[in-house]
């Protein structure tokens, strides 16, 4: 039978194993003994497609380091990448279709953003009832330098049609069997902000393969599953692109409904920019705290809005008191926050986080249920004891 070990060289190529012999069984669970090089110590959720989740302490860097990046891949990263070979098409909707190299690409201007990278389904594992899908906690997030070429530069070289509504993203993933290429749209407007990228490079350094060498789409302030990996065709269309990945994925319903409850895909729109959020990455669940005081740490993202305020409470939100926000920030980048609190007596307590945004909005108490568990943003909360 073959091992573990060389079930996973074999599907995913830069994953080792550390117990071989056992059973083909790919469940979370005994996807955690998996070390991937150049990821030690995240969360593995999956090893059949890389899915890696980062530990909510190393959220106290506000530039995420490329190890500590969370990866989420819904099929096999390509197994071969050339970088002299790879070549970008763009077409559709265009009047003098492309295809560039690497080295095309270098030679255009390269603009930096800063963004918060969050899947949609973070903080799905938190949804009541559960939810199918991977069981985010709160890491499948982090925050990148990302540089590279504007698409706006890209489309205006093509020369985009007044047909052209939409802009479509393929990338390099190895299919397994017969199931739909992650491919999905995004509307003209956002393709030709000035903030929307094809990016090559990651924190200053080449796009590492498991974020998307050697170019990535990154569409800052919207979810994850927009900016496309390992991008090879660029694509203009004169409406959304339907597929798997646009409907019935990465869709809201219209109208809230009630947990456990069915959607209608009619009654849906798809995911665009993020929702406010803050998360707690210190202490830790369960602290046995030996003084009084402690300093709370987390981050706090809104997508394409500020933040304008982060709160805490230990009193079930009877009182709140206001968090310092961090110096660190950039239109479309996390803030980090700390707030020095003081038990009053010895005991249990729930410690709370909750985020305001520029547009008002403020993290709910519950989060929006969603047969998929999309954009979870309930306040935040660690229960610590006071000795
Ligand atoms: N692009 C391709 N080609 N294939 C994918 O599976 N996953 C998407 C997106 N781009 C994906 C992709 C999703 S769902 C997310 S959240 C982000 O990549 C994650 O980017 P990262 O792995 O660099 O963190």
């Amino acid at each position: 039978m073959i091992s573990r070990r060389d079930f996973f060289k074999a599907v995913s190529g830069a994953v080792a194993v550390t117990a071989a012999g056992h059973p083909l069984l790919t469940s979370a669970a005994d996807d955690a003994d998996i070390i991937v090089p150049g990821k030690e110590g995240m969360i593995v959720q999956s090893a059949r497609f890389l899915d890696l989740e980062m530990p909510a302490e190393f959220m106290d860097a506000w530039i995420t380091s490329v190890p500590h990046f969370f990866v989420r891949n819904h099929m096999h990263e390509p197994s071969s990448l050339d970088a002299g070979e790879w070549r970008l098409a763009i077409g559709g909707e265009v009047d003098r279709p492309l295809t560039l190299s690497l080295a095309d690409l270098a030679k255009l201007e390269s603009h930096t953003v800063t963004n918060t990278l969050e899947c949609a389904g973070n903080g799905r594992a938190f949804q009541q009832p559960l939810v199918p899908g991977v069981q985010w906690r709160k890491g499948a997030v982090g925050t990148a330098r990302f540089a590279g070429a504007r698409l706006r530069d890209l489309l205006q070289r093509a020369g985009v049609k007044s047909a052209g509504k939409h802009v479509m993203f393929r990338g390099l993933d190895e299919i397994p069997g017969k199931v739909p290429a992650f491919i999905r749209s995004i509307p003209l407007e956002k393709a030709t902000d000035a903030d929307t990228l094809v990016a090559t490079q990651m924190n200053g350094a080449p796009l590492a393969k498991h974020h998307g060498f050697p170019a990535r789409a990154l569409v800052p302030g919207w979810i994850g599953a927009v900016s496309c990996k390992w991008l090879t065709e660029i694509k203009v269309l004169d409406k959304e692109f339907e597929g798997n990945f646009m409907k019935p994925g990465y869709r809201m319903p219209n109208h809230p409904i009630a947990p456990g409850g069915q959607v209608n895909p009619d009654d849906t729109h798809p995911i665009t920019a993020l929702n406010v959020k803050s998360v707690i990455s210190r202490p830790e669940e369960g602290l046995l705290l030996k003084s009084r005081t402690v300093r709370v740490h987390g981050a706090a993202w809104a997508g394409e809005s500020d933040i304008v305020r982060v709160e805490i409470s230990s009193d079930s939100g009877a009182t709140w008191q206001t968090a310092q926000l961090g110096k660190e920030q950039a239109r479309y980048a996390w803030r980090l926050w700390q707030y020095d609190w003081k038990a009053p007596k010895a005991g249990d307590y729930t410690l709370v986080s909750r985020a305001t945004d520029s547009q008002g909005r403020t993290q709910p108490q519950t989060a929006a249920w969603n047969p998929s568990g999309y954009l979870y943003n309930a306040i935040d909360q660690v229960k610590i004891h006071v000795a």
